[in-house]
C-alpha cells in the first residue's frame, strides 16, 4: 500500500494537507496530494486530520482510527480557570493510586507533543514504599557526591541535604506513595523535553481523576545524570535512560486559593 490514498471523488484539491504537512513532503498533483518522499513522513497524522472532507488516508495514521474532533470542549474562561487551578501536590495520603488510575494518567500523557512525533515514552511505576525510600536515599548520595565535586548545584544541594539528612524531612520524594519514571531510548536526544511535555498533560489531567502530582526534580535530575545506583534500583531496561520523574498520589489537602505569579514580561517588536 502506498503511503497516501486519495479518494478522488471527495478530494477538493484545496491543498490544505500540503500546507499542513510538517515535513513538507506533499505536493498537489492532478489527482490530489502526492508524497514526494515517503520516508520523510513522521506519522503525525496531520494530513488526514486536517482534510475537510475526509478524502485522504495515510497508512501510518489510518483515517478509520482518527476520531472526529468534538469542539468546543471548553470556553476560554473555563480553560483559563482550569489551567490556573493546577497545583503541585506534595502531601499525599499513604495509599498509592491504582493501576487503572495510573494508566488513565499516562494514557492522556501520550497525546502531548514530542519532537518529530518521536513518542515512544516508556514508564516505570514504583509503589513500594521501601523502594521509594531507597531511591530518595540514593538521590541524597548523588547530591553528596555533587557537593564534594563542587558542581554548580553545590549550595542548593547542601540545603536539601541538611533537610533530608539532618532534619529527616523527605524533601526529595515527599513521602509520595508512587513515583513514575519516564524513560526514552538512549539515543533519543529530545527525551527530556518530550517528558516535560507529557508531564504537563498528566499534571493537568490528574485532578480530574482525583490524583495530585509534582515533578520530582531532584530524582529526575539524578536519573538524567545517569547515577548508576538509582538506575539499578529502578531496574532500567537496556538501551534506555531516565528522562523524567513524577510523584503521584491522592492529595491529603484541598487547595482553596490560586497564588499569583510574577508579572508577564513580554516585548512586542
Ligand atoms: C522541572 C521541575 C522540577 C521540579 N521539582 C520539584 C521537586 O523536586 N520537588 C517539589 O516539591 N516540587 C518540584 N517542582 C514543582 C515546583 O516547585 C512548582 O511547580 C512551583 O513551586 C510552582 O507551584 P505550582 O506547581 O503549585 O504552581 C518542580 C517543577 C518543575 C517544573
Amino acid at each position: 500500500m502506498d503511503l497516501l490514498t486519495v479518494n478522488q471523488d471527495k478530494c477538493l484539491r484545496c491543498g490544505i494537507c500540503v500546507e499542513c504537512c510538517p515535513s513538507c513532503i506533499l505536493s498537489m498533483g492532478e489527482n490530489g496530494p502526492e508524497c514526494n518522499f515517503d520516508r520523510g513522513c513522521m506519522s503525525c497524522g496531520q494530513c488526514v486530520a486536517i482534510c475537510p472532507v475526509g478524502a485522504l488516508d495515510n497508512k501510518y495514521t489510518p483515517l478509520e482510527k482518527q476520531r472526529p474532533v468534538t469542539m468546543p470542549v471548553l470556553d476560554s474562561a473555563t480553560a483559563y480557570e482550569f489551567l490556573r487551578m493546577r497545583r503541585s501536590v506534595r502531601n499525599f495520603k499513604p495509599q498509592p493510586p491504582t493501576d487503572e488510575e495510573i494508566t488513565r494518567l499516562l494514557d492522556i500523557a501520550r497525546y502531548a507533543p514530542t519532537a518529530g512525533n518521536s513518542q515512544g515514552m516508556y514508564y516505570i511505576v514504583i509503589r513500594d514504599a521501601e523502594k521509594i525510600k531507597a531511591i530518595a536515599d540514593a538521590v541524597a548520595d548523588w547530591m553528596e557526591a555533587e557537593v564534594e565535586a563542587g558542581t554548580e548545584n553545590k549550595r542548593y544541594f547542601m540545603t536539601v541535604l541538611r533537610a533530608y539528612r539532618e532534619r529527616g524531612q523527605d524533601i526529595i520524594a515527599r513521602h509520595a506513595p508512587c513515583l513514575i519514571f519516564s524513560l526514552a531510548r538512549r539515543l533519543n536526544i529530545t527525551g527530556v523535553s518530550n517528558a516535560e511535555q507529557s508531564w504537563a498533560y498528566a499534571e493537568l489531567f490528574a485532578p480530574t481523576i482525583g490524583l495530585g502530582t509534582t515533578i520530582a526534580g531532584f530524582i529526575q535530575s539524578c536519573g538524567i545524570a545517569g547515577y548508576q545506583p538509582l538506575l539499578d534500583l529502578i531496574e532500567i531496561p537496556p538501551k534506555h535512560k531516565v528522562v523524567g520523574t513524577l510523584m503521584v498520589g491522592y492529595p491529603k489537602y484541598k487547595y482553596q486559593r490560586m497564588p499569583e505569579r510574577q508579572h508577564l514580561k513580554v516585548e512586542f517588536r
